[in-house]
C-alpha cells in the first residue's frame, strides 16, 4: 500500500515580534484604546510579526519552503506537487503557488492554491495526501502562508488585535509505511457572514468591505463544536482513541479554544503545542508553523501520533491524523 509521509518542516516569520504593549501604543495614536492585559486575558497573544508592505505571501512561503526542503534534504526540482493555503494571495492571479515555484526555483511541477481560510492548510495536506496516494505525485511542497495584516481594519480594535504574519511549510513524500493516517473535512457556506472579507476588486475598483469582519463569540462557539467533532471523526477514520494522541495542534486562533478543545477530548495541556501566545492567529500558516515549533524543539519525535485541526472562515474546518 502506498502512504504519505512529513519528512521536513519549515517555518518563516517576518520583521521582530511586536508585543502587545507596542501594538496598544501605535493604535493609542489614531485613539484606539487596548492593552496588553485585555489581549492576554481574551485570547493569550502576548506577540506578532507584520510583514513590511513589500513582503508578500509567496515570498514568505519561499523561505518556509527552503527550510522544509532543507530539513527533508530534498532538492527543489524532485518536487513534482506544490500547494499553498492562503486567503492573502500574491494576486488574483497567477496561484502563490505558481509565483512561489519560482522563487525555490522548482519548474515544470503541479502548483495550484487552496482557499480555506484557517482551515486551509490541514485541506492542501488532505489534498496532497490523496494525491500521492493515487499515484499523482510523489514528493509534494504543502504551505500555508499570509499576510491578514494586509486585510485588518486597524481601527477596529475587535479584531486587529488578533492576526499576525508567517508561512509553514512541510514536505510530503510518498512512504512504504504511514505517515498521514486519516483526514476529515467540511464547511457551512451558510455561515459564511460570521468570518469574511467580502471586497474584492471589479472593474478596478474594490467591491464590498475591503477588510476583515468576525462575529467573534459566533465564531467562538462554533470553532469550539466542530473542532471537537472532527477530532473524534478523525481518530475514528484510524481506528484510534484520543488518549493515543501524542500531540494535538489545534489552529492557533484563541488560548480558550485551545483548551475548550482539550477538553473536550480529555486531553491534557501539555499535548497541546501552543504558538498563538507568539504568533498570534495567522490562519493558514498556523497549523504548519506550530508543527515546525515543536519538531525543531524535540517535541514531537519519531513515530508519535499527531492531530492537527483547522477552522476558520467558510465556514470551514476539518484534520488530519499522522504518524510522525
Ligand atoms: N482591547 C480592549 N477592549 C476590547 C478590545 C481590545 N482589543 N476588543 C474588544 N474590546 C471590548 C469590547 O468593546 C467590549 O467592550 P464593552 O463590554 O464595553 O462593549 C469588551 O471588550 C468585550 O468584548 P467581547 O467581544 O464581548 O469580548 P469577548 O470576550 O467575546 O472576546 C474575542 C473577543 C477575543 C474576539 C472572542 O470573541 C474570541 O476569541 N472569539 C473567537 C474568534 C477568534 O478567535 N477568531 C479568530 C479568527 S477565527 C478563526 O481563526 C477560527
Amino acid at each position: 500500500q502506498r502512504y504519505s509521509k512529513i519528512i521536513g518542516t519549515g517555518r518563516f516569520l517576518p520583521n521582530s515580534p511586536v508585543s502587545n504593549d507596542e501594538l496598544a501604543a501605535r493604535l493609542a495614536k489614531s485613539n484606539i484604546e487596548t492593552s496588553d492585559a485585555w489581549i492576554r486575558e481574551r485570547t493569550g497573544i502576548a506577540q506578532r510579526y507584520i510583514a513590511n508592505s513589500d513582503q508578500t505571501t509567496s515570498e514568505l512561503g519561499a523561505h518556509a519552503a527552503r527550510a522544509a526542503l532543507e530539513m527533508a534534504g530534498v532538492e527543489a526540482t524532485e518536487i513534482d506537487l506544490i500547494i499553498v493555503a492562503t486567503s492573502t494571495p500574491d494576486m488574483t492571479f497567477p496561484s502563490t503557488a505558481c509565483l512561489l515555484q519560482a522563487k525555490i526555483g522548482a519548474t515544470g511541477c503541479a502548483a495550484f492554491d487552496v482557499q480555506a481560510v484557517c482551515s486551509g492548510f490541514v485541506y492542501a495536506l488532505a489534498t496532497a495526501d490523496a494525491l500521492i496516494k493515487a499515484g499523482q505525485a510523489r514528493t509534494a511542497l504543502v504551505v500555508g502562508a499570509e499576510v491578514f495584516s494586509r486585510l485588518l481594519d486597524w481601527t477596529d480594535r475587535t479584531t486587529c488585535v488578533l492576526f499576525g504574519d508567517g508561512a509553514g511549510a512541510v514536505v510530503l513524500q510518498a512512504s512504504d509505511e504511514p505517515g498521514i493516517l486519516a483526514n476529515r473535512l467540511h464547511a457551512r457556506g451558510d455561515l459564511s457572514n460570521i468570518l469574511c472579507a467580502t471586497g474584492t476588486v471589479s472593474h478596478g475598483v474594490v467591491q464590498g468591505h475591503p477588510f476583515l469582519y468576525m462575529d467573534g463569540q459566533a465564531v467562538f462557539k462554533q470553532a469550539v463544536t466542530v473542532l471537537g467533532e472532527v477530532a473524534n471523526e478523525v481518530l475514528d477514520g484510524a481506528h484510534m482513541t484520543a488518549d493515543q494522541i501524542d500531540w494535538l495542534i489545534p489552529h492557533q486562533a484563541n488560548i480558550r479554544i485551545l483548551q475548550a478543545t482539550a477538553k473536550r477530548l480529555g486531553v491534557s495541556m501539555d499535548k497541546v503545542i501552543t504558538t498563538v501566545d507568539l504568533h498570534g492567529n495567522t490562519s493558514a500558516a498556523s497549523v504548519p508553523m506550530a508543527l515546525d515549533v515543536a519538531v525543531r524543539d524535540g517535541r514531537i519525535q519519531k513515530g508519535h501520533h499527531v492531530l492537527m485541526q483547522g477552522v476558520g472562515g467558510g465556514f470551514t474546518w476539518g484534520a488530519n491524523l499522522f504518524k510522525f
